[in-house]
C-alpha cells in the first residue's frame, strides 16, 4: 500500500515545513527592503492569493491523483505522453535548489555553533568592535575554504538520518516537534524586537505600503518569491500530495499552508524592521546576507544575554531549514522507491551523497575559486538565479500547461472538489486562476528579463 501521513496535523506540519524556509528568514526581509518595504508586501500577499495558493492546489491534485513520485504522477495521469518529463525538470530543480541552500543552512548551523560556544561574540583582533568584527566573523565562517563545507556535511547526515526515517517516522515526525518550536521561537523574537525603543517606525516600513514604490519588477520579484517560498515548480508538493489520504481537502490544506508560510514571513518583517530602526542600522546593513550573519548578531549584542537569543536564532534558523530540505531530498527518494524499486535506505543514499559535490563545489565558488564559477556568476549565484528565476516559474508553467492540455479540463474540478463531495466557489476560483490566470502572469516573468 502507498504510504500516506498518518494524521491531519502531521500532514499539514510536514508540507508547512516545507513551505517554511530559509526563503521566508533569509530571502524575503532582504527582498522585502530592496523592492520598497510595505509595497513589496501588499504585492506578495496578492500573488500567494491570486496564483500561490491554487497552484498548491493544483500540484497536491497531481500527486494524490497519480499516487507516485513527481515524474511517475504525470505518466500515470497520462499515459504514453512525454509530459512526465516536467518532473525531470523538477528533480533537476530540485538539486540545484538543494545544492545552494544546503551550503546556506550549513552556515546557520555554523552560526548556531559559534553562538552557544560564545565565539561569534569575541572581539576579531584588529578590526572595530560591533558591526566590523561580525563581517570578520562572517570572513571566517563563510568565506574560507573547509569550515562551512564542514557544517554543510553535517547539515547533510541530519537530513539523510531523518530521511531515512521515512515518511511517517522520520519527515512527520521530525515536522510535528520541530514546527511549533520554531512558531514559538519566532513569536518570542518579535515580542522582543516590538517591544524596542522606536519599534513603530520599523513596523511602518514594513506594512504601510508606498504605492508609488510598486514598479513591474517589483511584482516580478513578489511572484518569484511567493512561488520559492509556497516550494511551488519542482514537484516538492506533488511528492507529499502523493501520501495525501484521499479525503483530504485540497483548498483548507493549501490556504493553511500559505497563511502560516506568510505568517513566518510577516513574523520576520517584524522582527528585523524595528530592531533595524532600533539601533539606526544603515541601508547595507540589510543587504541579503548580512542582515542575518551581520546585523543580527549586532542586534542580539545590545540585548541582556546576546548569546543566549543568537543561540535560540540560529537554532530557530536550522530548522527551517532542516524541514525544507528534507522536502527537496524526498521528491529524488520517492522517485527512486516507486520508480526503481530501490529500497529507502539504498535510495536516500542514492540521492543525497552525491549532492555533498555540488554543495562542495557552491561553497568553494563562493571564496573566490575562479574555475567554478558560470558566465561571470560563482556557481552558487549561479544556481540560485537559475532556480528562483527561471526553473520554479518554468516547472510551474509547464504543471499549467500539463492541466490544460494533458488532462480532461474537468480534472482539477473533480480533485478540488474531492469527487463533486465538496462544494464550495473557492474551488472553481482556484481552478479558473491555474488555468487562465497563473500561466499567463508566469509566462510575463520568464520573459521579463528579455523585455
Ligand atoms: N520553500 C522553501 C523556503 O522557503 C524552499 C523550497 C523551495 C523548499 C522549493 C522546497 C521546494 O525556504
Amino acid at each position: 500500500m502507498k504510504t500516506e501521513f498518518s494524521s491531519r496535523l502531521g500532514l499539514i506540519a510536514a508540507t508547512v515545513g516545507s513551505a517554511v524556509g530559509l526563503g521566508n528568514i533569509w530571502r524575503f526581509p532582504a527582498e522585502t527592503q530592496e523592492n520598497g518595504g510595505g509595497a513589496f508586501l501588499l504585492v506578495y500577499i496578492i500573488c500567494v492569493f491570486l496564483l500561490g495558493i491554487p497552484m498548491m492546489m493544483a500540484e497536491f491534485s497531481i500527486g494524490r491523483a497519480g499516487r507516485t513520485d513527481a515524474v511517475g504522477s504525470f505518466h500515470r495521469l497520462a499515459p504514453g505522453k512525454k509530459w512526465w518529463l516536467i518532473g525531470i525538470i523538477g528533480i533537476v530543480a530540485s538539486y540545484t535548489v538543494l545544492s545552494f541552500y544546503m551550503v546556506v543552512s550549513g552556515w546557520t548551523l555554523e552560526y548556531f555553533f559559534q553562538s552557544l560556544t560564545g565565539n561569534l561574540y569575541t572581539q576579531v583582533d584588529g578590526v572595530a568592535a560591533g558591526s566590523e568584527s561580525f563581517k570578520a566573523h562572517m570572513n571566517d565562517y563563510v568565506l574560507t575554504d573547509w569550515n562551512p563545507i564542514l557544517f554543510t556535511a553535517i547539515m547533510l547526515v541530519i537530513n539523510i538520518a531523518i530521511l531515512l526515517g521515512g515518511v511517517r517516522k522520520g519527515i512527520e515526525r521530525i515536522a510535528n516537534i520541530l514546527m511549533p518550536l520554531l512558531f514559538l521561537l519566532l513569536i518570542v523574537f518579535a515580542v522582543v524586537s516590538l517591544s524596542l525603543p522606536n519599534a513603530s517606525q520599523g513596523v511602518e516600513y514594513f506594512l504601510a505600503p508606498d504605492f508609488s514604490s510598486i514598479t513591474p519588477r517589483v511584482v516580478i520579484n513578489a511572484l518569484g518569491q511567493a512561488f520559492f517560498s509556497l516550494s511551488l515548480g519542482l514537484g516538492a508538493l506533488i511528492t507529499y500530495g502523493s501520501y495525501f489520504p484521499a479525503k483530504v481537502k485540497l483548498g483548507p490544506t493549501a490556504c493553511t499552508v500559505a497563511l502560516l508560510d506568510m505568517l513566518v514571513a510577516i513574523l520576520m518583517g517584524l522582527i528585523i524592521f524595528p530592531a533595524v530602526v532600533s539601533f539606526n542600522l544603515t541601508d547595507e546593513a540589510m543587504a541579503g546576507t548580512t542582515l542575518i550573519f551581520v546585523t543580527l548578531p549586532e542586534v542580539f549584542t545590545h540585548l541582556p544575554l546576546p548569546r543566549l537569543w543568537s543561540s535560540l536564532f540560529f537554532l530557530s534558523l536550522c530548522v527551517a531549514a532542516i524541514t525544507s530540505t528534507v522536502s527537496l531530498g524526498e521528491v529524488t527518494i520517492s522517485l527512486l522507491i516507486d520508480r526503481f524499486k530501490m529500497k529507502r535506505r539504498t535510495a536516500t543514499f542514492a540521492a543525497m551523497v552525491p549532492l555533498f559535490i555540488l554543495s562542495m563545489a557552491c561553497s568553494l565558488s563562493m571564496t573566490g575559486v575562479d574555475r567554478l564559477s558560470i558566465g561571470g556568476m560563482n556557481l552558487f549565484d549561479f544556481f540560485d538565479n537559475l532556480s528562483t528565476n527561471i526553473l520554479l516559474p518554468a516547472g510551474t508553467l509547464l504543471v499549467c500547461i500539463f492541466l490544460r492540455l494533458g488532462v480532461p479540463r474537468e480534472f482539477l474540478q473533480r480533485e478540488f472538489s474531492n469527487n463533486g463531495t465538496i462544494k464550495a466557489v473557492y474551488n472553481r476560483a482556484a481552478a479558473f486562476s491555474v488555468h487562465y490566470i497563473a500561466p499567463w502572469l508566469i509566462l510575463l516573468i520568464l520573459i521579463s528579463p528579455l523585455l
